[in-house]
C-alpha cells in the first residue's frame, strides 16, 4: 500500500513549498494519502482552497485533521511519513511523538533548538531504525553541491572570511508569526541565520566552534516584541569567521521574496578563492503591467525559478520545479526506500546517508542546535561570544 504522509501545521511553508512538493509526489504516485493537520478550521480551509494549489493540482486534495496532533500521528499506520511544519519551539516534542508511534520524519528547519534535544531525537531514530530528515533545502540548490564538489576538490583552498544575509519581507510581520515569532522563543537568526550556518558546513565540512549574536527588539503590529534584526558573528574550527545578518524587515516595494546571498573568501597559502552566491537575484528581470497579486508581488519583479515556481508542463495542472520541491522529494525517496526492510537493514541505509552527508539528519546537522543554543545565550547577554558545543 503507498506510504500515507501526514503534515503537522499548516501555515505558510506548507502552503508555499511542502504541500505542492507532496502534491506532485502523490501525483507520480511515490505517496498515498495525504493528511494536514491544524488547530483552527480556517488554517485548513484556506489551505485546501488556495487559488494557486487547485489550479496547479486539479482533482486532488488533503484529509482535514483537527484533532490534536498527537491523535493524528496514532492513527498512522507505522512507518508512514510525518511532515512536521510546526513553529520552531514545537519541534522537539512533535517529532519525538512521532518516533514514539514509529513514524519516518520530515521535519522543517531548525530541528530543534537544543543539541540535548536534537541528540534524544538522533538516539531514538537509531533505536526504532526511523528516519529523521531535516529540511534545509538550500543543499538542493545546485549552486551548493557544486559548490560543496569543488570545495572539496581543493579548487579554493580553506575558508577564511565570509559574509551572508537572508531578510525576509516586512509583511511577515502581519502573518501568524506574530503569534510565535517571541523574544523567548525565537529570533532572525535561529529562524532563517541556520540556513547559511548549515551551508558553510555542508560545503566545506568545518564545523562551528564560537558564537556571538546580536539582536534589536522591535514590535509586531499586535504589539508583542521579537528579535527582529540580528547579526552573528561565527567562528570556525579552522579560525575562519562569517557574519551572518538575518531580519524580518526587507521592503515590501523591494523586487523578490527577500534578499539572500553567501560570499566566502578562501586561500591556500599562496593565492587567494572566492565563492560568491547572489541567491536572490538569479538573472530574471520582469516588469509587469498590473501587480500579479499575492503577498509581497510587486509590479517589477526578480522571480527565482531556482527555489520553487510553478511551469505549465503540458497539464493537468502546473508542475512545481526548483530544489524546494527536489529537497522534499529526496526526503521523500529515501523514507520509502526503507519500506518493508528489516530493522538491521534500514539502520545500515540510514548510517550511509548520515556519512554521506547530502541529506540533513540529527547524526550529521546538529552543530546547528550547537550553534542555535550558543546564539540564544549570546544574544541574552548583548552578544558575549559563547563557545559552541562540539556536537
Ligand atoms: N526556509 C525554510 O526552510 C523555512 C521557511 C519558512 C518556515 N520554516 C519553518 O517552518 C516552521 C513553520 O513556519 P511557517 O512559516 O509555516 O509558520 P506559520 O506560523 O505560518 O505556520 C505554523 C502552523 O502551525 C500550526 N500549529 C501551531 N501549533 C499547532 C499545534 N499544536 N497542532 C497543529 N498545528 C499547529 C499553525 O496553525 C500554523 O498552521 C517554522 O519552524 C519555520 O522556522 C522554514
Amino acid at each position: 500500500m503507498a506510504m500515507r504522509v501526514a503534515m503537522i501545521g499548516g501555515g505558510m511553508i506548507a502552503h508555499d513549498q511542502l504541500l505542492p512538493s507532496l502534491y506532485q509526489l502523490q501525483r507520480l504516485g511515490r505517496i498515498g494519502e495525504i493528511e494536514v493537520c491544524a488547530r483552527r478550521r480556517e488554517t485548513l480551509e484556506a489551505l485546501a482552497e488556495a487559488p494557486l494549489l487547485r489550479r496547479a493540482f486539479p482533482g486532488q486534495s488533503f484529509r482535514m485533521r483537527l484533532e490534536p496532533y498527537e491523535e493524528v500521528i496514532a492513527s498512522l499506520p507505522a512507518h508512514s511519513l510525518v511532515v512536521m511544519a510546526l513553529p520552531d519551539q514545537l519541534h522537539y516534542d512533535a517529532v519525538m511523538c512521532a518516533l514514539r508511534h514509529d513514524q519516518h520524519v520530515l521535519a522543517v528547519k531548525p530541528l530543534v533548538l537544543k543539541l540535548e534535544h536534537a541528540r534524544h531525537i538522533e538516539e531514538e531514530a537509531r533505536a526504532r531504525g526511523l528516519l529523521v530528515g531535516v529540511e534545509y533545502h538550500k543543499r538542493f540548490d545546485d549552486r551548493s553541491l557544486l559548490a560543496r564538489r569543488r570545495y572539496r576538490e581543493g579548487l579554493f583552498g580553506e575558508f577564511r572570511l565570509g559574509t551572508a544575509c537572508l531578510l525576509e519581507k516586512w509583511y511577515y510581520r502581519h502573518s501568524n508569526f506574530q503569534n510565535w515569532f517571541t523574544c523567548d522563543a525565537t529570533d532572525a537568526f535561529t529562524y532563517i541565520g541556520c540556513h547559511y550556518v548549515d551551508l558553510v558546513a555542508f560545503i566545506t565540512g568545518l564545523r562551528p566552534v564560537e558564537v556571538s549574536l546580536y539582536g534589536i527588539r522591535d514590535r509586531f503590529p499586535n504589539g508583542v516584541e521579537g528579535w527582529l534584526w540580528t547579526d552573528a558573528r561565527v567562528i570556525w574550527s579552522n579560525g575562519a569567521c562569517l557574519n551572518v545578518q538575518n531580519a524580518i524587515g526587507f521592503p515590501d516595494a523591494a523586487p523578490g521574496t527577500n534578499t539572500q546571498g553567501l560570499t566566502m573568501y578562501c586561500a591556500t597559502a599562496e593565492r587567494g578563492a572566492w565563492i560568491r552566491h547572489d541567491d536572490q537575484y538569479r538573472g530574471i528581470q520582469y516588469c509587469y503591467t498590473r501587480n500579479p497579486g499575492g503577498p509581497g508581488a510587486t509590479l517589477y519583479a526578480e522571480p527565482s525559478t531556482d527555489y520553487f515556481q510553478y511551469v505549465d508542463a503540458g497539464g493537468p495542472g502546473l508542475v512545481p520545479v526548483g530544489y524546494g520541491y527536489r529537497s522534499v522529494a529526496y526526503i521523500v525517496e529515501r523514507a520509502l526506500e526503507l519500506q518493508g526492510l528489516a530493522p538491521e537493514e534500514r539502520r545500515e541505509k540510514l548510517a550511509a546517508w548520515d556519512r554521506a552527508g547530502v541529506m540533513a539528519t540529527p547524526a550529521n546537522s546538529s552543530y546547528n542546535e550547537a550553534v542555535i543554543e550558543a546564539a540564544r545565550q549570546s544574544l541574552a547577554e548583548g552578544g558575549r561570544p559563547v563557545p559552541v558545543a562540539a556536537a
